[in-house]
């Protein structure tokens, strides 16, 4: 029988990213780091790659992806952006937030990336090795988190490869994603207050410091036609069962502590991980996907997850871990 083709492991160097770039230029599928996760790219504006992506992480139905691109000019050739989307553009980009605004009617993301909207998700990453690829590829770059549909988004190179070794190009190892959650994205679609539709990488609190005004909150829409498409089926989800809100933690299960916390039956656990001892919630969003996967790997069937703060970055670590102790599909 054929084997698959190996990955390509390329180092973070000029040879590195030249060929990361020129795989993707003829359609391949490479990951790469950004300041989140590691995103699995594919030229945006090439319906057949897009499609042979749509395959390769094996999403269950089309979902719109997010347009990378190297800088905010690049970014404002490909959608429409009213007054708060340039606002919101100017302070945060590069960075981990992504605008949904109208598709530029000459835009290159293609329909297949934009899962026929008439909308497009576009973000401009920070980190050098992300700019310096996007760059250098010279068109927009369609990238879900480098994970098959369904689990854990990946942190390292490493977990890219235990998901993807053998269905992707290459993978350009830029180490560890200092962010460790996915962007915020927040859509600028219609007048009124910008909408945000997935809390993430930055902070709701510092988006409404720059608008001057609370961000509105996503149309309660039917289960299968969400605002975000990707967001309400179980979603980032460990081998392990999730027990969130857990005050003690009972024999035998993985226990996901923060803030240097000693709750009860801490010691019967299987294994233990404190996403931040001195309780930073940006060190524990960077420490979370790494940190369940190394409670998933103890064995313990159950991870209990003890209370959270739920403000700044908590908001996107209590949704990731809220979407991963969400019933899971069956098979
Ligand atoms: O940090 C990130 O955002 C990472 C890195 C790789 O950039 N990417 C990422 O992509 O998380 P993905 O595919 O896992 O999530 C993209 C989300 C999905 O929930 C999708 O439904 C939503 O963005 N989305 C994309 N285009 C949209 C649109 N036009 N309208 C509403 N939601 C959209
Ligand atoms: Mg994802």
């Amino acid at each position: 029988g054929a084997t698959a083709p190996a990955t390509q492991r390329l180092g973070p160097d000029g040879a590195g990213i030249a060929e990361a770039a020129r795989l993707l230029r003829t359609g391949g599928l490479v990951a790469f780091p950004t300041e989140t996760v590691y995103g699995l790219g594919v030229d945006a504006g090439d319906p057949a790659a897009v499609a042979a992506l749509y395959a390769a992480k094996g999403r269950p139905r089309f979902n719109p992806l997010i347009a990378h691109l190297p800088d905010g000019a690049a970014a404002r050739r490909e959608g429409v952006f009213g007054d708060d989307a340039l606002r919101l553009a100017a302070a945060f980009w590069p960075g981990p937030l992504t605008l949904v605004v109208p598709a530029a009617p000459d835009g290159r993301v293609c329909d297949l990336a934009r899962a026929g909207l008439d909308t497009v998700a576009l973000r401009v990453p920070a980190g050098a090795l992300a700019r310096d690829l996007l760059l250098r590829t010279g068109r927009p770059v369609a990238a879900p988190s480098a994970n098959r549909s369904g689990r854990v988004s990946p942190t390292e190179a490493a977990h890219v490869l235990g998901d993807l070794d053998g269905r992707i190009a290459a993978v350009l190892d830029g180490g560890a994603c200092p962010v460790g959650i996915e962007s915020t994205i927040v859509a600028c679609l219609v007048p009124g207050a910008p909408v945000l539709l997935r809390p993430g990488g930055l902070a709701r609190e510092a988006i409404e410091a720059v608008l001057g005004r609370p961000l509105g909150a996503p149309p309660q829409g039917a289960a299968d036609a969400p605002a975000a498409p990707g967001l309400l089926s179980s979603h980032y989800a460990p081998r392990a069962a999730i027990r969130l809100d857990a005050e003690a933690i009972r024999p035998g299960e993985a226990a996901l502590l923060f803030g240097g916390a000693a709750p009860p039956g801490l010691d019967g656990a299987a294994a233990r991980l404190d996403l931040s001892p001195s309780g930073d919630l940006a060190e524990a969003a960077a420490n979370l996907y790494a940190g369940l996967r190394r409670l998933d790997a103890s064995g313990a069937a159950v991870i209990a997850v003890m209370p959270l703060p739920a403000h700044g970055l908590g908001e996107a670590i209590l949704d990731r871990l809220r979407r991963a102790a969400a019933p899971r599909p069956a098979g």
